[in-house]
């Protein structure tokens, strides 16, 4: 695609309304290169960098629609959903960059089964696993790994399709939940969340991040979409970026080519740090959530030429990534009965401007009432993000910036980034 950016600067959509899509509008908006920055949907927060515009995720030729309206050079789709249902397509079809994989390459994350064949193909280390599509397969895997079993609905089931658990029973009752499931190996060993820039071709891995999936401290409680993370990991051995390049991010990106599906966008890989070395447990083909804020959060390389260079098929001509030497801690704001009921509608207090102590708030479930309050209106209500030199500053701002928020039975994990401070993050 040539390049047609305008000279006062890119304009940008960004397709989405959660921490992840507010995050990238406020990097996206630090950007000298950008001169505008709209979303769609947005949520509150994305309403202070620029304007949110109504559109359905979901649907492609709604999303194209809009940007083509817009007259935007570039659009960055957060949500799994819509670049599976192939807004990415829709918007380079009517000829406008956009960075985000197309459908066929975002089955990569739509697809447990079709995830596993790719990294079969490519040699890359994941848990062995078994596609099952009946009872006596399902019983027949259980048996083959043994417990803990794990559980897998094969299609896009927004971070809650998946059952680790030592009860066959349980295992069994949430397979038969699913049309098509995938059974698969335990992996032992603490998660890194790494993030890669692709244009298909050329792969920039991020700076690793650490999430946390469970609900509560402790790792206790049901899964979730994610209560915090922190980077960097002062755990992770020094070449693990390298490694990862070597066996997983760059295998995957020549097999996607090699099938003519290739994958340019954001190429997020899940894995565990295994005594065996290190394994694949998910890929996802988007920003992960809340991975995005604190690494944003550190990240000086200007967002917006760099993702235009993915999506444009350039990104071998890019200088390499700067990253802030400091470090980022993103905590979660959850509504009262988050992940299982969310209570919305709950007035959202005590914000402040905050800023000076290198602190932001980043909406997610966010929503005005009718006479402009803030009010909670889903899940994951919003994200802190805290920066500082070492990680135990970047803590203490966000636990001192989240503490001052109030929102009736809402909740948060006290230990986000607190086992690596205490220097044992790495242990199992
Ligand atoms: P996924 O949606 O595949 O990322 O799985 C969600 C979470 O389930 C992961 O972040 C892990 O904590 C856990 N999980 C998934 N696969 C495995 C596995 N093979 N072994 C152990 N835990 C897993
Ligand atoms: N933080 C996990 C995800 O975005 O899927």
């Amino acid at each position: 695609m040539p390049d047609v950016r305008s000279a006062a600067g890119l304009e940008v959509l960004v397709v989405g309304s959660g921490g992840r899509e507010h995050a990238l509008a406020l990097a996206l908006a630090r950007d000298p290169g950008v001169a505008g920055v709209h979303s769609a949907p947005g949520n509150p927060g994305t309403a202070q960098v620029g304007r949110n515009y109504p559109v359905a995720v979901a649907d492609p030729e709604a999303v194209a629609t809009l940007a083509a309206d817009l007259g935007v050079d570039l659009v960055v789709i957060g949500p799994e959903a819509s670049l599976v249902a192939g807004a990415a397509d829709a918007v380079r079809g009517v000829g406008i960059a956009c960075f985000g994989p197309s459908r066929p390459a975002a089955e990569l994350e739509g697809s447990k089964a079709f995830a596993k064949a790719v990294m079969v193909a490519a040699g890359v280390p994941t848990a062995a696993a078994r596609v099952c599509e009946s009872a006596e397969q399902v019983a027949a895997a259980l048996d083959e790994f043994g417990s803990p079993y794990v559980v897998k609905n094969d299609g896009l089931a927004g971070g809650k399709g998946v059952v680790v658990t030592t009860d066959r029973q349980a295992a069994l009752d949430h397979a038969s939940s699913c049309a098509r499931v995938v059974i698969e190996e335990y992996l032992d060993g603490p998660e890194v969340s790494l993030f890669a820039v692709t244009d298909g071709r050329t792969v920039v891995p991020w700076q690793p991040a650490q999430d946390f999936k469970r609900a509560y401290d402790d790792d206790a409680g049901p899964n979730t979409g994610g209560m915090g993370a922190y980077t960097p990991l002062p755990w992770v051995p020094d070449d693990l970026v390298a490694e990862v390049q070597r066996t997983v991010l760059q295998p995957t990106v020549e097999e996607m080519a090699r099938r003519g599906t290739p994958f340019s966008g954001l190429l997020y890989t899940g894995l565990a740090l295994t005594r065996a070395g290190i394994r694949v447990v998910e890929f996802n083909a988007r920003f992960g959530d809340p991975e995005t804020q604190p690494l944003l959060a550190r990240l000086r390389t200007p967002l917006g030429g760099l993702l235009y260079a993915a999506a444009t098929g350039t990104l071998a001509d890019e200088p390499p990534l700067e990253w802030d030497p400091g470090a980022a801690v993103a905590v979660v704001l959850a509504a009262e009965d988050y992940p299982a009921l969310p209570v919305t509608g709950q007035m959202i207090t005590g914000l402040g401007t905050g800023g000076a102590d290198g602190s932001v708030v980043v909406h997610a479930g966010t929503a005005r009432d009718q006479r402009g309050h803030l009010i909670s209106a889903g899940g994951r209500v919003l994200t802190v993000v805290g920066t500082g030199a070492e990680l135990a500053a970047a803590r203490r701002t966000a636990y001192a910036r989240i503490a001052r928020i109030e929102l009736a039975g809402s909740f948060y994990r006290t230990d986000i980034a607190k086992a690596a401070v205490e220097q044992r993050a790495g242990e199992r």
